[in-house]
């Protein structure tokens, strides 16, 4: 009896720690393409770049697994096939643990487009990342992105995108970011015919701005829907961010953005959402809308006369399916949901 609860107590602190722990990904699954800062290794490469260029433009489904570093670098991925890129990590669900940098400072001034200043740019379909950082180092003064997402079926798993305005731009497709870090201030997550799903992120604001700029220009089926996701302060944000950012601002005037079950921790600008300037509000047709926010950033709110407020049967019809399609587990990596 002593001895039996003893061992019952042992296997349940072995499993509480496994659990606490996650899985690990330290070494290059099977037939992964291998990328380490340095190497002089015959067959690895020394950037991501390379890597991807290495791989036939075909239908083959392809797996890179990059070893811990920072690698300074754009990469443009454009091959027909599925694409699988890994980082190194001691705990897969989550960004917390990650040690593999994909970094750029390149403006949109600078590079002539929004997509061309991206440090990583996603133009092809059926692509997933999982535990990577993509910052762009630019700072503020012009829009630079770090992502810039083009494809269908694209997922983004526990991996951290970081910039000031523009951070993550999801200009088309279908995608999904779940249980990564996304930090800006201006516009940064962003878009103009994308689908895209959010789920259990964290969002990290650095000045007073806007965390969504939605380009939606018609009533079509595109949507940006948030669920489960957390809204801090950022590391170094600027002081007067409190009470001057809001969930978003209509880049078009049929901006889409639905944020369910936020638990926000930094205080919102009263309003919640803004128009996207004096002179040309864009709210005539936005849906703006947002349900069980909670957290010391939404007291006191007075949402604007252009938002909505749902009801839990309201907020029921925006889900993962709602914004990405109901065929999402033939392609999302439903463990992190
Ligand atoms: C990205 O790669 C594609 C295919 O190799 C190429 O056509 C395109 O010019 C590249 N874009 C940039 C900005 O390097
Ligand atoms: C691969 O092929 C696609 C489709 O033809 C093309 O758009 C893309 O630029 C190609 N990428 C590379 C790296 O050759
Ligand atoms: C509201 O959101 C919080 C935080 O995500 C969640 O824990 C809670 O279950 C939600 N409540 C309802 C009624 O959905
Ligand atoms: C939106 O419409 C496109 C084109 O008809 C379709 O492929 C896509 O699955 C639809 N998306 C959703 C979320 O229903």
């Amino acid at each position: 009896m002593l001895f039996s609860s003893r061992y019952a107590f042992l296997a349940l602190v072995a499993f509480v720690a496994d659990v606490a722990l996650g899985a690990s990904r330290t070494s290059p699954p099977s037939g992964a393409v291998i990328v380490r800062a340095g190497t002089t290794t015959a067959g690895e490469f020394s950037t991501v770049s390379k890597a991807v260029n290495s791989l036939p433009n075909d239908s083959s489904a392809r797996t890179i697994f990059i070893y811990p570093g920072t690698y300074t670098e754009q990469v443009n991925i454009t091959r027909t096939g599925p694409l699988t890129i890994y980082g190194s990590t001691t705990d897969t669900t989550t960004y917390l643990k990650n040690t593999v940098n994909i970094q750029f400072g390149l403006s949109a001034g600078t590079a002539g487009s929004d997509d061309v200043s991206g440090t990583v740019r996603v133009h092809k379909n059926d692509f997933k990342l999982y535990n990577v950082n993509v910052k762009n180092t630019f700072g503020q003064g012009s829009q630079a992105i770090a992502i810039s997402q083009y494809g269908t079926r694209v997922g983004f798993y526990g991996c951290g995108f970081y910039g000031f305005q523009d951070t993550v731009l999801v200009e088309q497709g279908v995608q999904v970011f779940l249980k990564g870090f996304i930090q800006g201030a201006t516009d940064f997550i962003f878009g103009q015919r994308g689908q895209a799903f959010f789920g259990g992120n964290t969002i990290a604001v650095t000045a007073p701005g806007y965390v969504t700029a939605s380009g939606r220009s018609s009533n079509d089926n595109t949507s940006y829907v948030f669920d489960g996701n957390t809204i801090v302060l950022g590391s170094g944000a600027a002081s007067t961010t409190p009470g001057k950012f809001y969930l978003g601002r209509p880049w078009s005037d049929y901006a889409k953005v639905i944020f369910k079950n936020t638990v926000v921790n930094v205080a919102l600008n009263s309003a919640v959402w803004s128009t996207w300037s004096t002179s040309t509000p864009n709210t005539d047709h936005v849906f703006f809308a947002d349900y069980n926010t909670t957290g010391s950033g939404i007291a006191g709110a007075h949402r604007a006369t252009f938002a909505t407020q749902l009801t839990a049967s309201q907020a029921a019809a925006y889900s993962i399916s709602s914004a990405v399609g109901s065929d999402y587990a033939t392609w999302v990596d439903t463990s992190y949901l």
